[in-house]
């Protein structure tokens, strides 16, 4: 049975302990663990409180974590899929859960625009999604009716998987399109698109393409909502996301951090996102590396531009890497990839530099030896790498769920 209230109350010494911590009647809490029916809430806690519990715990020595919220007891908890899950095991019943009223957009089409209570809001959605996809079952039929298109103008692995699966996840219905980049005519080609899709009635488009503002034109001619899965060098939203998430994981907060952004950051869509989320959150954002690639004029986005990557580097708590986007570049930015990872590359004598607990982080595709040493990358206690792919299906599936909250229900307009 999923039973996360009665796990947390247990964990924070009984209910009367937790309605001093929450400050509400300890029969609130009681009704924590009641069915729906008895006026409860089905053992689950309501997210507004997830905060406080958490902060409250801390300040008495209980190590409460957000996957403590959608604990499963009889299950594994996520450490290992040994023990199979319990005959009564329902999916999990977030949907009463989700809180339409703190994300409001249609579509997401980019970091810049949202507030932070909204980045919080997918931020904190998402972790209930690590638990879920952990858990045995990894499905909640928060999407059921709904469809999801991938339309992929441009080459994807992380990005397109990570939304297939997440749609699927949430029990939708997920199309992939692949478009080959050559095939591609701006404008009117873009528009018939976008025009053709729209009559299948999809829910959600997710959207890559070269072009920066591309996307965002889309959204204006379709009826359903638009995530934006990359466009050129503007916007790549999910990416910061999952990467904030990363972050506030394993360092349990993001304001007051130092994060370096380094590599080519004029032609990355990721770092644009990244600021804007990563400023808008309370962290100080560094940008390192050649004056071609990293122009000071970026230094108006509220970041410290830094040439020399040892400078750039020394005492932040990130060092976030990014690949030279080569396909994006019209003429030499770097004089040879061996003298680019020689001033620029990350290694482990220029990692000296940053706190000794600094993580490292790379969006991928990774470029071995150009931007990040092997050994480096593979470091499993400093790299995040892989863990930035697992939270990448969580944080879509937060993104799906809050652009399909705000549509009309799938069995409203099934009728109509
Ligand atoms: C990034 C992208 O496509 O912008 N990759 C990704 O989505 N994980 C970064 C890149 O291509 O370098």
């Amino acid at each position: 049975m999923l039973d996360p209230a009665a796990h947390v109350i247990e964990k924070c010494g009984g209910p009367d302990a937790v309605a001093e911590m929450v400050g509400i009647h300890v029969s609130n809490v009681h009704r924590w663990t009641y069915p729906r029916a008895r006026g409860g809430s089905d053992g689950r806690i309501p997210t507004r409180h997830h905060r406080a519990l958490i902060a409250a715990a801390a300040r008495r020595g209980i190590t409460l974590t957000p996957d403590d919220f959608f604990h499963m007891s009889g299950a594994d908890d996520g450490k290992g899929l040994s023990s199979p899950a319990p005959a009564t095991y329902s999916p999990l019943p977030m949907p009463q859960d989700a809180d339409p009223t703190r994300f409001r957009h249609r579509h997401i089409l980019g970091i810049d625009g949202l507030t932070p209570d909204e980045i919080a809001y997918l931020l904190d959605r998402a972790d209930g999604f690590v638990a879920l996809s952990r858990g045995p079952r990894k499905r909640a039929d928060l999407l059921r009716g709904r469809t999801v298109m991938n339309l992929f103008f441009e080459d994807s692995t992380r990005t397109r998987t990570s939304f297939e699966l997440a749609g699927k996840r949430l029990g939708g219905d997920v199309i992939n399109m692949s478009v080959a980049t050559s095939s591609i005519q701006k404008g009117e080609s873009l528009i018939d698109t976008a025009l053709t899709l729209n009559a299948m009635h999809p829910d959600v488009l997710i959207v890559r393409h070269p072009h920066s503002g591309a996307v965002e034109l889309l959204s204006q001619k379709v009826t359903c909502a638009v995530i934006n899965g990359g466009d050129g060098s503007h916007e790549h939203p999910t990416q910061a996301l999952l990467d904030a998430l990363t972050i506030r994981r394993r360092k349990g907060r993001i304001g007051g951090l130092i994060v370096a952004i380094c590599g080519d950051v004029a032609h990355s869509r990721v770092a644009r996102s990244n600021i804007h989320l990563l400023t808008a959150m309370g962290a100080r954002v560094r940008v390192v590396g050649p004056p071609t690639v990293v122009p000071r004029a970026i230094a108006r986005m509220g970041v410290e531009v830094f040439h020399d990557m040892r400078e750039g580097l020394r005492d932040c708590d990130i060092v976030m890497m990014l690949r030279l986007q080569l396909e994006r570049m019209q003429g030499t930015y770097v004089p040879s990839l061996r003298e680019n990872f020689h001033f620029y590359g990350l290694d482990y004598d220029k990692l000296a530099n940053a706190k000794p607990d600094a993580l490292i982080m790379h969006p991928g595709p990774i470029n071995r030896g150009v931007e990040i040493d092997t050994a480096v990358a593979d470091d499993v206690e400093r790299s995040l790498i892989t863990e930035q792919v697992e939270m990448g299906v969580a944080v879509r599936m937060a993104c799906l769920e809050a652009v399909t909250a705000n549509l009309p229900s799938a069995d409203a307009r099934n009728r109509s």
